[in-house]
């Protein structure tokens, strides 16, 4: 595979490399990536998806804490396109995050190169389209950061890593299914489940996806990349350790069965200790009226024996799944990225500055189907967000704080672009209130938060007494279960615009997403990046010069 062109070790000393966002002293990885359609029949129906070098699912990059990763996108769809890497913090650089907030889309037919590093970050994470619905095609693959060599991770090295992306999946092409969107109807319920781009049946012969050795450990990274269902995954016959959670290292329990939320990633560590034989995964679609599973074969390489046609049950019920999100604990005296225990930062100890109540809703009003937060459902506008705000011309592009820290007793929805201001280093508490009786799941770019409580019912300042103010897991996105709520809390310490989003597809493609601006005070280069010299221009600032540098 040319996915990777060249990767090695530079040695730089580009003048104004480190104003970019790509540091020096750093190694660097090296992609070049070309977006474009193509065929595949995953649930036995020939279908449009979006592939990556030709790969479905796109292939995988592979990282060391702290690398530079350049990645030349070649955009030959026929849509204008970019991509996310969800969980990687884009430390003073939301330049990279690749959201329409903050870059212009790759136009078709033309290239933009993605720079960023993984500072100080370990864990596996995914990397997907944030335009137009074309998630619901593909374009979507998995992006591992490994701990350097220096700091220890709480567990031996594995014999292998495997990436198992898994997710609800549709038969219409993603211009069908925004096509509903648009016109007012829900997406619906999936049409199947694909592990890594195939959706194996038990009893029809299958390659087998991964091979163990008996008696060696794995590493599997597991990502739910679906549009809306929330995944459970097992494999027959073999438990589970936990061992992180988007970018964690957790207290290792071991697990049966595992929900994976849309946009949530899990690493565990499986045992090859069962007889020599096959066994299946399988990942199964959780609370909806048809449960839609697929399974993969893993095999043992001196096996001999065909998987059981008996699939592990899955769990029934949402407490399940609550229950299990309450054993999630942080491991406090494992290394985090940097060689200092993850629990030296005590975030119980900080007074709470703000606290925001989102009330996620929806609106049918005029036949049109919009989602939104305490009733303001985002739009966005020609030019980015982030574009607009640096050249000084936000207010010829959006209001900041339209939408308050709590719901107003309004009853329409407000169609505008939700831009809300942060103040740089505050410590805030984000309620997201569930008032539906669907699951939600909500991920923050450029942040990891803590996940203090998820309980049912309505939130009240006396739940504060249950929160875990000890050993929440600090991670990039939370599900809040129906009628439910969950409460995170995080320091607003990178500067830049960043995107809060459901990880439900269809809400945030219908408004239920927002900003975060975050303003580096003395416009200090200690806080935030200058714009990028490569940064793509669109909407009024098109062919502006850049402004003034920051210092
Ligand atoms: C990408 O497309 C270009 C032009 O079609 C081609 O020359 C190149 O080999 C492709 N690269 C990869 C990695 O597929
Ligand atoms: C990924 O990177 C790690 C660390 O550099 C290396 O040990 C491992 O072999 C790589 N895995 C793959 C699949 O390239
Ligand atoms: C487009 O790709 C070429 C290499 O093929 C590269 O030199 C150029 O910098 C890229 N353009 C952008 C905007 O990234
Ligand atoms: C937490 O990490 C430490 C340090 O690496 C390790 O020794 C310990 O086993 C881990 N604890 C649990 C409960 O996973
Ligand atoms: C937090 O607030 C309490 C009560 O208002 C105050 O006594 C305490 O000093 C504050 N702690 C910090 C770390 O600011
Ligand atoms: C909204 O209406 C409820 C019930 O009518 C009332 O209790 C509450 O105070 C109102 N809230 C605001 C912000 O006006
Ligand atoms: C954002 O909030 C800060 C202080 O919290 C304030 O100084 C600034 O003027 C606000 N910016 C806007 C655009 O409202």
């Amino acid at each position: 595979m040319a996915t990777r062109v060249i990767l090695n070790l530079i040695v730089c000393f580009l003048v104004g490399a480190s104003t970019s966002g790509v540091r020096g002293e750093d190694p660097y990885l090296f992609f070049t990536w070309n977006v474009t359609y193509g065929t595949i029949s995953p649930l036995g129906v020939p279908e449009q998806v979006i592939l990556v070098n030709g790969e479905f699912p796109g292939p995988n990059i592979n990282s060391t804490t702290n690398n530079n990763v350049v990645v030349n996108v070649f955009n030959y769809l026929d849509e204008p396109f970019l991509f996310t890497w969800s969980g990687i913090q884009q430390r003073k650089n939301s330049w990279q995050d690749g959201v329409p907030g903050t870059n212009c889309p790759i136009a078709t037919g033309t290239n933009f190169t993605y720079h960023f590093q993984v500072k100080d970050q370990i864990g596996s994470y995914i990397y997907y389209p944030s335009t137009a619905l074309h998630r619901a095609a593909g374009g979507f693959g998995g992006l591992t950061v490994h701990s350097r060599a220096l700091i220890p991770i709480p567990y031996d090295e594995p014999a292998e890593d495997y990436t198992v992306l898994v997710g609800d999946w549709y038969t219409k092409s993603h211009k069908e299914l925004r096509g509903f969107l648009d016109s007012g109807r829900p997406l619906g319920r999936p049409d199947g489940v694909l592990i890594n781009g195939k959706a194996g049946k038990v009893g029809v012969k299958q390659e087998p996806l991964f091979t163990m050795e008996p008696g060696k450990t794995y590493r599997y990274r597991i990502c739910n990349v679906g549009l809306k269902a929330s995944i459970n995954f097992r494999i027959q016959g073999h438990t589970m350790k936990l061992v992180e959670m988007e970018g964690s290292h957790t207290v290792q329990n071991s697990y049966d069965s595992l929900d994976v939320h849309n946009g949530q990633c899990f690493t565990v560590l499986v045992t090859a200790d069962q007889a020599p034989k096959d066994y299946y995964i399988v990942a199964s679609t959780r609370f909806l009226k048809d449960v839609q599973t697929s399974t993969a074969i893993i095999s043992y390489t001196n096996g001999n024996g065909e998987a059981s046609p008996e699939l592990p049950p899955a769990p029934v019920g949402w407490a399940w799944s609550l229950n299990q999100f309450r054993t999630f604990r942080w491991n406090l005296t494992a290394s985090a990225a940097r060689p200092n225990p993850q629990g030296s930062y005590h975030y119980g100890a900080i007074n709470i500055t703000r606290t925001i109540k989102l009330a996620n809703g929806v609106s049918r009003a005029n036949g049109k189907l919009r989602y939104g937060f305490n009733r303001v459902s985002h739009i966005n506008p020609a030019t980015p967000l982030k574009l607009a705000e640096y050249f000084n011309m936000a207010d010829k592009v959006f209001k900041y704080d339209v939408m308050k820290d709590e719901q107003e007793n309004t009853t329409d929805f407000i169609e505008q672009p939700n831009v809300v201001n942060m103040t740089f280093r505050n410590f805030v508490e984000i309620i997201f209130e569930n008032h539906e009786k669907s699951l939600q799941s909500y991920h923050l770019d450029g942040y990891s938060f803590f996940a203090v409580a998820v309980e049912p019912g309505t939130w009240s300042p006396e739940k504060r007494m249950n929160y875990n103010l000890l050993d929440a897991v600090s991670r990039h996105t939370i599900q809040v279960f129906p009628k439910s709520w969950a409460a995170i809390l995080l320091t607003f310490d990178n500067a830049g615009m960043w995107n809060i989003r459901s990880e439900i597809w269809e809400r945030t493609y219908l408004g239920e997403q927002f900003y975060a601006s975050i303003l580096s005070p003395e416009k200090s280069l200690r806080d935030e990046y200058n714009i990028p010299d490569s940064t793509l221009l669109c909407g009024i600032v098109q062919g502006l010069p850049k402004p003034k540098s920051y210092t």
